[in-house]
């Protein structure tokens, strides 16, 4: 089981779009997949078909009330499993704080859905993908140290590269409280390759990341955006759109990263 958070502390960039549609995707190639949102906003839960209001169990059940995973767990109608999220867990930031062990609670919680997984016999999954918010709150905080490695999209725009700083050193950082913690990889959303600012940004994060950044370039592309409305991933939206390919071949550079 390898696990995956999809992280920038900016916003828009195309987090929760990622998180949802490579979760899709992996789904598609037979993958076994967990989609958890970790956001208060609750998209990645909504984006997938979930009705956030209606759910009986949360993300927000799980960290602060000891609730397990496995609980939690919902399949969503594009047949992939979903743990939500929803104004449950905003604000939850200080409740946290008060518990020992704050930044851990999720690690714990994953390994203890591991551990039921593993004595009911039960298929483990091959990913686990983590939609976080846009912040490095006491939530995103937990998500990086029980993942394994983290997928940052990026918009090709000036600001991300004056966000590249930031964002290095807050996974320095967290090294230290997981020292596994490594950048799988960084895939470029939002793309629009007509424009010259996109493409020059887009040499300059190839200059400072090299290697890891994955060769799919996710298209500026208006089924993206409209699929979450129809609560669905875009490739059971429109199969055969750009952005609906772009994320099958996310999928695919992400699985030979596995093999
Ligand atoms: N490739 C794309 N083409 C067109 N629209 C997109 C694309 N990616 C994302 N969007 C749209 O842009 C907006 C922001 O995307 P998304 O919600 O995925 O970003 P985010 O980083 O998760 O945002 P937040 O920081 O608020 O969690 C959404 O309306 C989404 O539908
Ligand atoms: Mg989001």
């Amino acid at each position: 089981m390898e696990i995956i958070a999809i992280a920038n502390q900016k916003g828009g960039v195309g987090k929760t779009t990622t998180a949802v549609n490579l979760t899709a995707s992996l789904a598609a190639k037979r993958k076994h997949v967990l989609l958890i949102d970790l956001d208060p906003q609750g998209n990645a839960t909504s984006g997938t078909g979930v009705d956030k209001n209606e759910l009986m169990l949360t993300i927000a059940d799980v960290l602060l009330d000891g609730v397990a995973l496995s609980e939690a767990i919902v399949t969503s109608p594009a047949g992939f499993d979903v743990i939500g999220a929803n104004r449950d867990l905003a604000g939850m930031d200080i409740t946290l704080m008060s518990k020992t062990d704050s930044h851990e609670l999720f690690k714990t919680a994953m390994k203890n859905l591991v551990d039921a997984q593993t004595s009911s016999q039960q298929p483990p999954y091959d990913y686990v993908i983590i939609d976080c918010a846009p912040s490095l709150n006491l939530l995103t905080i937990n998500a990086l140290v029980a993942t394994d490695s983290v997928i940052i999209p990026m918009q090709c725009e000036y600001y991300a590269l004056e966000g590249l700083a930031d964002l290095s050193q807050t996974i320095e950082r967290l090294t230290e409280l997981n020292p596994k913690l490594y950048i799988r990889g960084v895939v470029r959303t939002l793309f629009d390759a007509r424009n010259t600012l996109a493409r020059d940004v887009s040499a300059e994060l190839e200059a400072h990341f090299g290697d890891i950044m994955y060769k799919t370039h996710i298209p500026r592309n208006i089924r993206l955006a409209e699929a979450p409305a129809h609560g669905l991933p875009v490739i059971a939206y429109e199969r055969w759109s750009k952005g609906a390919r772009a994320y099958q071949k996310l999928a695919a550079e992400v699985m030979k990263q596995s093999s």
